[in-house]
């Protein structure tokens, strides 16, 4: 199974593709996770993703189609699940020409559809784990321990792009440049437009009736 997970920040890519992998034992491929490790490690990509970042801008095409490219090739045979990649139309049609050149292409995506309001609630409340990536909220899905990853004990973080400044623009760059994936994929693929503004239980039992669907077909 090959499945790109589309949404706005926040809308709750990273908190599905993790229910998402738990039951079809797909590889998670997120482009932030895979950018956030590369400035972690202060490789040169990892530097050159840095000022983008922080600012909320999109990395250029060329870097991240190259990155998510090698990633992809070490996927194991039974698929993968895209999370925050592609993210612009180019990136998209980059993605379809190197799947197709190994006779391969994306079966679904998952369109996750959340309120500009309900996402500006989530992202102020976010905390995640610097080691293993795991994402919790502060209201809505707390760790057992207040402030520690119950995967390893970390100490939780705020990530620096939630800031409410950055957020905005992160918004603002997503209706620009990564709406338009959507219909991109509307055009040549089967889309799933999922209401990811519900508890996150509805919202992954909503994803995987559709995963469940397309597995037994
Ligand atoms: P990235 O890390 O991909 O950020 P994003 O797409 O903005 O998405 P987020 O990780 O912020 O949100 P999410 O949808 O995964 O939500 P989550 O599950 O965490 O990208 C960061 C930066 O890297 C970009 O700005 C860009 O600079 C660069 N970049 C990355 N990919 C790129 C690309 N392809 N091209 C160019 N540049 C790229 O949930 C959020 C919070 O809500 C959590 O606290 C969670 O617990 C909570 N929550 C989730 N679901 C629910 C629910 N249903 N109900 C209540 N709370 C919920």
């Amino acid at each position: 199974m090959r499945i790109v997970l589309l949404g706005a920040p926040g809308s709750g890519k990273g908190t599905q593709c993790k229910r998402i992998v738990d039951r079809y034992g797909l590889l998670h491929l997120s482009s932030g996770d895979i950018l956030r490790k590369e400035r972690a490690a202060g490789s040169e990509l990892g530097k050159k993703a840095e000022s983008f970042m922080d600012a909320g801008d999109l990395v250029p095409d060329e870097l991240i189609v190259e990155m998510m490219a090698d990633a992809i090739s070490k996927a194991p045979e039974v698929g993968f699940v895209l999370d925050g990649f592609p993210r612009t139309v180019n990136q998209a049609a980059e993605l379809d020409k190197s799947l197709d050149l190994s006779g391969q292409k994306i079966n679904v995506v998952l369109n996750l559809m959340v309120d500009d309001q309900i996402v500006a609630e989530r992202m102020s409340g976010r905390r995640s784990c610097p080691q293993c990536g795991a994402v919790y909220h502060i209201k809505n899905l707390k760790p057992k321990v207040d402030g520690v990853c119950d995967n390893d004990g970390a100490e939780l973080i705020q990530r620096p792009d939630d800031s409410l400044e950055v957020v905005a623009n992160r918004l603002k760059t997503y209706y620009e440049q990564t709406e338009p994936v959507v219909d991109y994929y509307k055009n040549n693929s089967t889309v799933y437009d999922i209401d990811a503004g519900k508890d996150a239980d509805v919202v992954k039992s909503l994803v995987l009736e559709k995963l469940d669907a397309l597995v037994s077909a």
